[in-house]
């Protein structure tokens, strides 16, 4: 419609133009040939005249030729009558216009006389046998009553005009513009104009390619986002993409860390669900869409209840997917587990200024046990194509692995810790290795876009291949892989959020439970045991709180939950024992009889335990030095439907870019924590409110089925492409 109206008024305007500019043509056109009428007429009527005024100029009665003259203007135009005789005689009817006279001069026989109500036209004609001659004067306002007509016919005419063409225009131009768009979001999607511009070589077209590459991918991105803003993120959201655009295809997730560790317990198995950010995020999208998990089978009763295949069905309680569980020899577990993924790109990886270890007896387990689990996805899929998930930096040459194997397989890893910078990451004497191994996937995916830029250095900096930092892809050895940024997020609403127990309720038990007096107010962390976490400078946060306002002192305590991790390895013992060094001193220096500053709690706790702890404190504190994304801050966030505490946010994790109504601290300036932590403590219930409705609309938006479902679609997309063009290497796509 606006459209329409913004080509038909602007043409509706030119026509009126037009119309304006071509009336005083028409106007003296109908003058001319009205005067050329009349002056037809003036002769037809002096001759017609003729005979009748001899006679009467015979008989010299002026009164008749008067009277005569009279009767004969009763003819509505013919005016008036003048007789111009001999010797100065007159003779005419009294309407006589008096501005003219038988001296006045007449224009070649005719001329125009303007009078109050319009116009006279004067003609002056002989008469054969007359000595004089007669002046006949016309009513012209006929000419004006035919030039308005015309005026008026011209401007209904020109109307008419303007509206068909418009009409035709606009309906003609919206049936191309629908085929055009059609045609181009064929193209668009196909990727098929993105890869003829891509193929443009001719020096003066590539600015134009690179900007129309630009624009179209502009324009693809915006229309993914309106499609994603559109779908309301749910399990059944997730699984109807995955009918609709992977149907049946399978899927698999492939991670170090299972989802259901069974464990012997008092001479009973017991499944316990691992503090693991990975684990939180992916769970739900695996109950939402059903496959195989293919995960270390880490639990002491974990081949107690496998099949001969090596699999379970979990969860335990609702059974919707299966583990299949691999195993590895002692010397395997400590050299690719401990050894090269935690001591070597853990710490790589972290900016948490410890060293990395890189032994090379550790990388040929690490190498080993990615064969292992390449074989084991090789054994579980039942079609040349499936859609593998690789998880995080235990499996960073598994991609190129499958490749070798399943040449057609969609697999999309996802490194759920950051990515460090070139010269971070040049110290690792294998680098080469693992770039080329990761770069056997369709898409490597980070929390965030600094992260794939970093990702994208690294590669410039030590691997022979194609950037194209446009497209944010990397073609390696034929390959071409997407390089993407999704925010992992969490399950909404959580599966505890409908919790028999209210918030105050678990205010009142926790507090009862860990003998703490009922009006305390209480700060909660839960982290695993990691020096990445931040967990001695919240301490030292906490600690300068009650030296600053000692105020504090017995009205507030800090729980931290800390799951054990990794604790073989050396720099987490010491860590641990750092920790409850720390914790200890602060508690001898402030706590006294009844009151302890800080509660630490070094054990395994489920997710219901840690979501009744969340939902008792009064502000959460999440202080990592560095970390990928964080799901604890978003947790504590989605466990507060009562819209109360407060969220302390590390500004070093992917987290503080989307939770911004969080207080956002730098976790080494231990004064601005301890900041704010006072300033939680003393929030008004209507700040924290209004925080928490922010950051819970946010959650409520991105949560882990749109993470999943963003890159089941992408997958999708690269599927179609590659069937499209009938060739898995050196496909090119845009998504
Ligand atoms: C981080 C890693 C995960 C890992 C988790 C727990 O979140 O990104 O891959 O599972 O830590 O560590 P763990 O060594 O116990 O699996």
């Amino acid at each position: 419609m606006r459209l329409a109206l913004s080509f038909v008024l602007p043409l509706l305007a030119v026509l009126a133009l037009i119309a304006y500019a071509t009336i005083p043509l028409f106007d003296s056109l109908t003058l001319r040939w009205s005067v050329r009428d009349l002056e037809v007429r003036s002769r037809l009527v002096a001759n017609t005249l003729g005979e009748p005024l001899t006679r009467l100029l015979d008989e010299n009665s002026n009164q008749k030729i008067v009277k005569y003259f009279e009767a004969v203007t009763r003819d509505e135009r013919l005016f008036a009558i003048a007789y111009c005789g001999e010797n100065g005689r007159e003779v005419k009817t009294p309407n006589f216009p008096s501005q003219i006279s038988c001296a006045t001069h007449i224009d070649e026989n005719s001329s125009i006389l303007r009078v109050k109500n319009g116009s006279l036209h004067i003609a002056l004609d002989t008469v054969t046998d007359l000595p004089g001659h007669l002046v006949l004067v016309h009513d012209m306002s006929f000419v004006e009553r035919r030039s308005s007509d015309t005026r008026k016919y011209l401007f209904y005419l020109f109307g008419a005009l303007g509206l068909v063409i418009s009409l035709v225009t606009v309906v003609v131009a919206q049936l191309n513009w629908h085929r055009l768009l059609s045609k181009m979001k064929g193209l668009v999607r196909g990727g098929a104009i993105v890869k003829r511009l891509s193929q443009i070589d001719s020096p003066e077209l590539l600015p134009l390619a690179k900007d129309l590459r630009v624009l179209i991918r502009d324009i693809e991105t915006e229309r993914l986002a309106r499609d994603e803003n559109q779908i309301s993120w749910t399990p059944a959201a997730l699984k109807k993409i995955l009918n609709e655009e992977l149907a049946g295809d399978e899927i698999m997730i492939v991670s170090n860390r299972e989802p259901y560790i069974h464990n012997f317990k008092n001479g009973k198995i017991e499944a316990q669900f691992p503090a693991s950010g990975l684990v939180t995020a992916l769970e739900p999208v695996m109950r939402a869409c059903s496959g195989t998990w293919i995960a270390h089978g880490s639990g002491s009763a974990d081949k107690e209840v496998v099949d001969k295949y090596d699999r379970v069905r979990v969860p335990p309680d609702k059974p919707s997917y299966q583990i299949r569980r691999v195993w590895f020899s002692k010397e395997e577990e400590l050299g690719y587990y401990y050894g090269f993924s935690n001591e070597g790109l853990w710490p790589l990886c972290h900016m948490a200024y410890t060293r990395p270890v890189f032994r090379t007896s550790d990388w040929e387990q690490y190498k080993t046990v990615n064969q292992k689990f390449a074989d084991v996805v090789v054994e579980e899929a039942r079609t040349d194509d499936p859609v593998i998930l690789v998880q995080d930096y235990h499996l960073a040459l598994l991609p190129g692995l499958i490749r070798k194997r399943l040449p057609k397989a969609t697999i999309i890893t996802f490194w759920h810790i950051p990515w460090p910078n070139p010269e971070t990451f040049g110290i690792c004497p294998w680098r080469e290795e693992i770039l080329a191994g990761m770069l056997g996937s369709s898409i490597l995916g980070f929390h965030t876009r600094y992260h794939c830029n970093n990702f994208i250095d690294t590669i410039d900096r030590y691997l022979e291949a194609r950037i194209d930092r446009e497209t944010s892809t990397v073609s390696h050895r034929g390959k071409l892989t997407a390089i993407k940024s999704y925010p992992i997020s969490i399950e909404w609403p959580g599966k505890f959020i409908n919790a028999e127990k209210s918030a105050v309720e678990s205010a009142r038990d926790i507090r009862l439970r860990n003998d703490l007096s009922k009006d305390i107010l209480l700060g909660v962390g839960v982290d695993r045991l990691d020096y990445t976490k931040g967990i001695l400078e919240r301490f030292l946060a906490v600690e300068r709180l009650l030296e600053l306002h000692n105020e504090w002192i017995g009205k507030f305590s800090f729980v931290q939950i800390a799951a054990p991790s990794r604790s073989s390895i050396e720099q987490y013992q010491n860590f641990e024992g750092e920790v409850r060094a720390m914790a200890a001193r602060i508690n001898s220096r402030f706590g006294r009889s009844g009151y302890q500053p800080i509660v630490l709690k070094i054990e395994h706790h489920s997710p219901d335990q840690v979501f009744e702890y969340f939902r008792a404190s009064d502000v959460c504190m999440v202080t990592s030095l560095h970390d990928g994304m964080n799901l604890v801050a978003k947790e504590f966030v989605a466990s507060r439907d009562d819209e109360r505490g407060s969220l302390i946010l590390s500004q070093f994790t992917g987290a503080s870019r989307e939770l911004q109504a969080a207080l956002i601290v730098n976790p080494y300036d231990i004064d601005q924590c301890a900041k704010a932590l006072h300033m939680a403590l003393s929030m008004p219930e209507e700040e924290q409110r209004e925080r928490m409705r922010s950051m819970r609309g946010l959650l409520q938006e991105f949560n882990v089925y749109r993470w999943a479902g963003r890159m089941l679609i992408d997958a999708s997309r690269i599927r179609q492409q590659n069937r499209l063009s009938g060739r898995i290497q050196d496909t090119e796509f845009t998504i």
